[in-house]
């Protein structure tokens, strides 16, 4: 049995993914602002290569039926609904819709996944729904691979913080797990800064251009370990929660 860890999904290979349960990590923000939209009664949500072609898909929609939503450093986009802060995507809004997400790295990655058995979005925000899934697909067997976004083709410190969580709590007294060097390095990263999560974030490079541009309160957002507790599955080119109307 195994976990991998990837900095990066550029070098992802089939062999990486071929029937593995693969989590994709954007902690800041792409996959905690999935787990908050989906916990708050969004119906979908389609991640797209770029904002055009969430613009194209939309059009395959009924009126009404969709917001458009997503960033391009960090910002929302001309003509778009909502941008990429997990604030922005409350109850009120995203309710009953299907969200089309165009995000830089996050959007990008999850669709570089290919031929795997599962893909789900993780972050801390759904820590122990997500990492209880993985969990159980080892223990039956299923290796796994956690996909790190990162940051403009960079390693992104905070995405490997996360993973390196995921490492612990999936293989938590497990014997014969197998890892590879980066779930290693991920692993002593989450050991650095521990439950101290705002520590993290204010010394990732990301989070910290994320203060600067005025997104400061996401941080704490992203750092509310098991605030939004669902497991997001990317399947058929959407990605919807986990639960009793799609068990597995
Ligand atoms: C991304 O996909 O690159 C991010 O989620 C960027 C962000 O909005 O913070």
């Amino acid at each position: 049995m195994r976990i991998d860890v990837l900095f990066g999904a550029q070098q992802l290979t089939p062999q990486d993914t071929q029937g593995r349960i693969v989590a994709v990590i954007d902690v800041l923000r792409a996959s905690t602002t999935t787990a908050v939209a989906l916990a708050n009664g969004a119906r979908a949500i389609i991640p797209t290569e770029s904002p055009d072609a969430a613009v194209t898909r939309s059009k395959q929609l009924e009126r009404g039926a969709f917001l458009l939503a997503g960033e391009r450093r960090m910002l929302k986009m001309d003509g778009f609904d909502l941008g990429n802060s997990p604030r922005e995507h409350t109850r009120e809004v995203v309710e009953g819709k299907t969200v089309l997400l165009s995000t830089t790295n996050g959007t990008k990655a999850l669709l570089a996944v290919q031929g795997a058995r599962d893909v789900v979005v993780a972050s801390y925000v759904n820590l122990t729904a997500v990492s209880t899934m993985l969990r159980t697909a080892l223990r039956g067997g299923t290796d796994i691979t956690i996909v790190c976004a990162g940051q403009d083709r960079q390693f992104a410190l905070e995405d490997a913080g996360c993973a390196g969580r995921y490492v612990l709590n999936v293989a938590k007294r497990l014997n014969g797990i197998d890892v590879n060097d980066a779930a290693l390095a991920a692993s002593l990263i989450d050991r650095k800064y521990g439950d101290n999560l705002m520590r993290l974030f204010n010394t990732a490079v990301h989070g910290r251009a994320l203060a600067a541009a005025g997104f400061g309160d996401d941080l704490a957002v992203c750092a509310a370990v098991d605030s939004y507790p669902v497991i997001p599955v990317y399947q058929d080119r959407q990605i919807t929660k986990l639960g009793p109307d799609r068990e597995r």
